[in-house]
């Protein structure tokens, strides 16, 4: 008795040395509507859900990044296999598969998956899609010559990032390239998602797996929003 291990609010299974349990706060506890502790997937899992059943979707922009349609059109990237972690509605995934990509979406909501499914097979178009966690379900064969993403790693807390760079490298061809629309500083710095990012952040993450990172300043993408973001390229090591 009193040695008990607390439990996660939301799966009800102990906190473990590999998945420890984190506070839920921020725009999580609001969608949940809950305090306590809970793992970073369940909390990701159940506050994306809820965020799409409600239509309650922040992010959305309603249309593909200008930033990847300006890197499509002046042919920075040309047609090959996508990966795209959380596409949410997925503007980006129709966008590409439109213009010729063959995409692979993973998603950790099924509400978004089913959504997406539903918009993609109205519009007769093809997407593989996954319902998972890009940290343990994402593919591990190398045969991507691209991983885009966008607003994904903001949601990851700080004892998450450095797996999911090791996880993207797996999933990309020996020559692959990362993309991603990544949420630039703030003031001050949120220490729940959205989390933001500086240059020197960014750069210190992807350094251990990844060469010739560029960065630069894009819009938002959000209609009267000066907010900074920051368009990453970088080739696999
Ligand atoms: C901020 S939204 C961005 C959605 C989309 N990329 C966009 O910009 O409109 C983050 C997306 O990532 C998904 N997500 C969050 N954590 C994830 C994880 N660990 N694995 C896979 N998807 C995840 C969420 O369900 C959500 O769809």
């Amino acid at each position: 008795m009193g040695d008990e291990k607390p439990r996660c609010i939301l799966c009800n299974e102990p906190s473990t040395d590999d998945d420890p349990l984190l506070e839920v706060r921020g725009w999580i506890r609001v969608m949940l509507g809950q305090d306590g502790m809970a793992h970073h997937q369940c909390m990701a899992m159940t506050a994306n859900d809820a965020a799409f059943s409600k239509g309650d979707v922040p992010w959305d922009i309603s249309g593909p990044h200008p930033a990847l349609v300006n890197l499509v059109e002046t042919k920075r990237i040309v047609p090959g296999r996508v990966f795209e972690p959380g596409p949410g509605l997925g503007h980006d995934a129709v966008y590409l598969v439109s213009n010729g990509f063959r995409v692979t979406a993973l998603d950790i909501s099924k509400k978004a998956v089913s959504m997406l499914r539903k918009r993609i097979e109205k519009l007769g178009l093809d997407v593989d899609l996954i319902v998972g966690d890009v940290l343990r379900d994402g593919p591990t064969d190398g045969e991507f010559d691209y991983i885009f993403e966008r607003s994904v790693l903001q949601t990851l807390p700080p004892t998450k990032r450095a797996h999911y760079v090791l996880c993207l490298t797996k999933i990309l061809k020996p020559t692959g390239e990362y993309i991603g629309i990544i949420r630039g500083p703030r003031t001050p710095m949120p220490e729940s998602q959205p989390y933001a990012f500086t240059r020197n952040m960014i750069e210190q993450l992807l350094s251990a797996h990844f060469r010739d990172i560029e960065t630069t300043r894009v819009p938002s993408g959000f209609n009267n929003s000066r907010s900074e973001y920051f368009l990453v390229i970088a080739c696999r090591r």
